[in-house]
């Protein structure tokens, strides 16, 4: 089929509820993509941070072929290793709690909030979330959610969400009551701007969620898995979470979300309380294993740590350069450039030259390169980046 034509049939067929680039993209390789006129893109932005270790990775592509030759599917009524292994890998990378598999972050974040209710005392029903964050797209993750734009047209929510402003240990504090069950926050906000907590801030969670009997949960969806130089994020910051949610990285790009909660309050969760007919299914889970064995073999970690600075340094210089960026906010791969103008044009732009970026909250532009990505790769994205800056002024 041609270009034009498949682009007809999502006109014709597919629900138009997203703004897509006009490419139709044929094969992923590493840090690059391929659409179907043959061009050939840098992608800072793999699957909206799925593709962490780079498209199509080899192990990852083993590992499925493999375990598709075997077993695709088992229903959760059986025991199944590579779901049993994963659970392993992934409990000792962090702070040693139990997982639940599901299909996607919202979903995770639907098991945590739905656990927090289940282990906390009845009155308690109340979730604090904070201004900027982004949970998902359910209705109790849209709620938890604390931007209006999602709620459009959507209302009313599911009571008991209380939002807070994000960092502002004060208002933190004159939000909490007996009545919460508990706080939910993302260590780094992803879609919300790349927006950085503070050390104090989380500490003042944890400080509060424990003198209150409240779970404190931290949604890892986007900085899980290596995004920020650590497995997770909250390791930077020596907080350590009740419940844990990841997603996006930790597929490869085949759909798996996971739900981490101590083992206290992991034994909450039982039977009939909560489930999902295709979450950790062998195929999705012997990816998942494949992604935390490349990710260690390739001492992906440290390369991400690595090059974050690097791009961060480079990323400084242009700011020097081209008065749109106002500032810098990152940690490891997970970059966010504050332009004092909007974004979008400039994502078009690039992508015209060969580079893929994104844009969020309009005037934010990530960057967030796949793990296994190059200090060349990074100058040939920030080369293509100046120029499509420069023609801009
Ligand atoms: C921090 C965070 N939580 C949850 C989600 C929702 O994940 P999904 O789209 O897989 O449901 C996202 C998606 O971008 C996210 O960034």
């Amino acid at each position: 089929m041609t270009t034009q034509e498949i682009i007809e049939l999502f006109n014709k067929y597919v629900i138009a509820n997203y703004g897509r680039l006009p490419r139709v993209i044929v094969k992923g390789e590493g840090c690059y993509l391929f659409d179907s006129e043959g061009n050939k893109i840098l992608d800072m932005f793999p699957g909206w941070a799925v593709s962490a270790i780079g498209h199509c990775h080899p192990k990852v592509v083993e590992a499925l072929c493999k375990q598709a030759g075997e077993l695709l599917h088992i229903d959760n009524t059986f025991y199944s290793e590579p779901q049993g292994k994963l659970a392993k890998l992934l409990s000792e990378r962090a702070f040693g709690g139990k997982c639940f598999f599901c299909n996607s972050g919202a979903e995770a974040n639907e098991a945590a909030l739905k656990l927090a209710r289940l282990h906390t005392s009845q009155e308690k029903y109340k979730f604090i979330t904070a201004e900027g964050s982004f949970h998902g797209r359910t209705f109790a993750t849209m709620s938890a959610t604390a931007q209006p734009k999602h709620h459009e047209g959507l209302l009313p929510l599911l009571p008991g969400f209380v939002y807070v402003p994000f960092n502002d240990i004060a208002a933190l504090e004159s939000a909490f009551s007996d009545e919460v069950a508990a706080v939910m926050v993302e260590p780094i906000q992803g879609e919300g701007g790349i927006n950085i907590a503070d050390k104090e801030y989380l500490q003042a969670i944890r400080r509060l969620c424990d003198e209150n009997g409240a779970i404190l949960i931290f949604d890892e969806v986007t900085t899980g898995l290596g995004r920020t130089g650590k497995w997770f994020a909250y390791q930077l910051y020596d907080v350590e979470p009740d419940i844990m949610t990841m997603a996006k990285a930790l597929g490869g790009g085949v759909a798996i979300g996971a739900m981490m909660a101590s083992e206290e309050v992991a034994a909450s969760l039982v039977p009939g309380k909560h489930a999902s007919t295709f979450g950790g299914n062998a195929l999705v889970c012997a990816a998942g294993v494949a992604v935390i064995e490349a990710i260690e073999e390739e001492n992906l970690l440290q390369n991400t740590a690595e090059l974050g600075q690097y791009i961060k340094d480079k990323l400084e210089q242009l700011k020097q350069k081209h008065s749109i960026i106002e500032s810098i906010r990152s940690v490891g791969l997970m970059v966010g450039i504050q332009l004092n103008t909007s974004g979008a044009e400039i994502v078009n732009k690039c992508l015209e030259k060969g580079l893929r970026i994104n844009c969020t909250q309009g005037t934010v532009l990530r960057f967030m390169p796949p793990m296994i990505a190059t200090k060349d790769q990074i100058d040939q994205a920030i080369e293509i980046f100046d120029t499509v800056l420069q023609e801009n002024e």
